[in-house]
């Protein structure tokens, strides 16, 4: 399936066929792996999935969810977090670059010897970078946590798409709520439940639904139009 097939079939389920779909733990692991093919920010993949099938659990979290229906429905739901903290690892995503060969390990200081001292700078100074641009600001660990997990989740929403599975994101949650019942700690932040599962057989193919015109939602160079 081409992307913008996927674009434009995917839609935000309003009822699943209560346990249509079989979604084992392999199928949602394969799902997440692809979807964690997104970029993140130094890709510090500042991320967590916590993923539901069980029928008690669903029912706690539609409990967190003003009792949308749709959540007993589904299948699986995968909820989607960012991590407030996901900066920290700055050496290790770091260090990560240097083994996979992302830097340039330079020219060796002998014949036959491998020099990596310019791959270590060149992590040492990535590592610095991030450090410097979250440590002091809080407003950039908060906009890291919610920025990155929300490309993850459209990612799942497509790959789900590809493979014939239905979705809905979800934002209608207490937060407390949620983070009470399935222990989140503070440092995470539940930025969108995905429900997964088949459309509801009696609800017939949901239509599009409409899309603001782009004069109304598009700037060149800047928005002194505004
Ligand atoms: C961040 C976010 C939160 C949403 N929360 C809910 C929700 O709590 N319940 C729900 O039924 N739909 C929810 N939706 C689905 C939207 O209503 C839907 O995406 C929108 O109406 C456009 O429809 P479409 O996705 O089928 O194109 C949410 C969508 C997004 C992007």
């Amino acid at each position: 399936m081409e992307v913008s097939e996927a674009l434009r079939s995917r839609r935000s389920t309003r009822a699943f066929e209560p346990d249509g779909l079989l979604l084992g733990r392999e199928v949602l692991e394969d799902l997440i792996f692809e979807a964690t093919r997104a970029p993140s920010e130094f890709n510090l993949q500042p991320w967590r999935f916590l993923v539901v099938r069980d029928r008690e659990r669903k029912q706690a979290l539609y409990d967190c969810c003003f009792k949308q229906e749709k959540i007993r429905q589904a299948s699986a739901l995968i909820v989607v977090c960012g991590d407030t903290r996901g900066w920290e690892r700055a050496d290790k995503a770091a260090e990560e670059l240097i083994e996979t060969g992302y830097f340039d390990p330079g020219p060796a200081a002998q014949p036959g010897q491998q020099s990596i001292q310019s791959a270590q700078n060149d992590a040492r100074a990535l590592a610095e970078r991030i450090k410097n641009t979250y440590l002091r600001d809080e407003r950039a660990r908060i906009a890291m946590a919610y920025r990155n997990p929300a490309l993850v989740a459209m990612n799942l929403m497509l790959v789900a798409t590809e493979r014939g599975i239905a979705s809905c994101p979800i934002a209608g949650f207490s937060e407390p709520q949620l983070r009470r019942a399935f222990e989140i700690p503070d440092r995470f932040v539940p930025v969108v439940i995905i429900a997964l599962g088949m459309p509801s057989l009696a609800m017939g193919r949901q239509p599009v639904k409409p899309r603001r015109p782009l004069f109304e939602v598009v700037y060149h160079e800047d928005m002194a139009s505004w």
